[in-house]
């Protein structure tokens, strides 16, 4: 099932590719998500208490700043547009009402985003999954003003969606024993409410997108410092793994239902395993706990005051949530060897 939705998004990116190089415009992207695609919205909400734009973020960023990037540099979505050679689109909160930007494409990530409205509540603002895609209505009739209706469906046609989101739903949800969810709903019930959620939320109107499922949860250091010795929570990834399997199910349905809908899952869960369980294979020296010294006891960001690792290279998680930059480099690597390095095999020629 994983190859074959891998094969329909290389096929995907590859007609677009085409088409690009035809017409030398590349197709809008628009990105969906939390903190782990975010580049920058929660900076403009005032309130928000899920910001990164102050040091150490962006230490390895071009520049060496902070921009609201939940990372010490790149993340997986700015890695992958450069792969593809386009932009990694701006913040949505960056651009003005009527911004000409708005057609090549809008990243409305925001940290501490989930499926659920009341996912990461305690951040005071974020941008919800729900107004991510109302903010896409918007910008979708700012483009249909523009360029006229004709040109804004054939745009919002051809352009690349990819969407990430779900891990704020438990980490900042369902696994906060202060926090309703987690007391009222089993998981079975938890994950039915996230799946017939997001299905009605992926109706936004996209036909190429991607959807980015989760990591194994149970194995970050804010999931970590919870067990007795530092080991990865077994119960967090086993949920993890039901949900990624009840989205791609989803996925698949929706493509049968949603006229030309060309939706893939991009599993990732098992590459994140492996780099966090053999981190030496891939150059680092340490995947149980952040380069940034972070204090768990008071949430899992890197605070200016925080002591950082002296090679940050050597680590795979930068905070108790998000991976280092040189984590998304391998986790980047390995999603686009995912989708590109296996040709479709040709049918086995029947012997008899
Ligand atoms: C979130 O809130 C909006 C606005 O109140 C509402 O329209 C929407 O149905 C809610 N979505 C979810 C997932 O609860
Ligand atoms: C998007 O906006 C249009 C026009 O403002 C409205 O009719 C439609 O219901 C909106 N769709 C969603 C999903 O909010
Ligand atoms: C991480 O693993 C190392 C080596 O196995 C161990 O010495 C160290 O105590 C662990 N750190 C944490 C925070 O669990």
């Amino acid at each position: 099932m994983e190859a074959v939705f891998g094969m329909a998004l290389a096929t995907i990116i590859l007609t677009s590719m085409a088409a690009m190089a035809a017409s030398e415009a590349s197709p809008a992207t628009f990105v969906f998500g939390d903190s782990l695609t975010e580049v920058g919205n929660n900076n403009y909400l005032q309130y928000s208490l899920a910001k990164s734009n102050f040091p150490w973020y962006g230490v390895d960023y071009e520049g060496g700043q902070a921009t609201g990037r939940f990372t010490n540099g790149r993340t997986i979505g700015d890695l992958i547009s450069a792969k593809l050679g386009i932009p990694s689109p701006p913040p949505y909160l960056s651009l003005s009402t009527n911004d000409d930007a708005l057609l090549k494409g809008v990243n409305y990530a925001s940290g501490g985003a989930g499926i659920l409205n009341d996912t990461g509540l305690y951040f005071i603002e974020r941008l919800s999954f729900d107004d991510q895609v109302q903010s896409f209505n918007k910008t979708r009739e700012v483009i249909k003003a523009k360029i006229g209706s004709e040109a804004a469906t054939k745009l919002l046609t051809e352009a690349l969606y990819f969407i990430g989101i779900g891990s704020n739903d438990y980490v900042n949800n369902f696994l906060q024993p202060f926090l309703p969810d987690g007391q009222e709903y089993t998981h079975d019930d938890f994950v039915e409410l996230l799946i017939g959620t997001l299905e009605q939320q992926l109706k936004l109107g996209a036909r190429k997108m991607m959807f980015h499922g989760l990591g194994p949860l149970g194995c970050i250091p804010s999931q970590r410092v919870k067990s007795k010795k530092g080991q990865c929570l077994k119960k967090v990834n086993k949920w993890v793994l039901e949900f990624n399997s009840k989205v791609e199910k989803l996925i698949a349905s929706l493509n049968r239902r949603l006229p030309k809908a060309k939706f893939s899952f991009a599993d990732t869960y098992s590459d994140v395993l492996d780099l966090i369980s053999n981190p030496t294979t891939y150059g680092f020296k340490v995947s149980n706990t952040s380069c940034c010294n972070v204090d768990t006891s008071i949430g899992g960001l890197c605070l200016p005051n925080s002591k950082i690792c002296t090679n940050r290279k050597d680590y795979v998680f930068w905070d108790a949530f998000h991976p280092s930059d040189a984590a998304n480099a391998v986790l980047a690597d390995k999603l686009f060897l995912r989708l590109f390095s296996k040709p479709p095999a040709p049918a086995p020629t029947p012997s008899h």
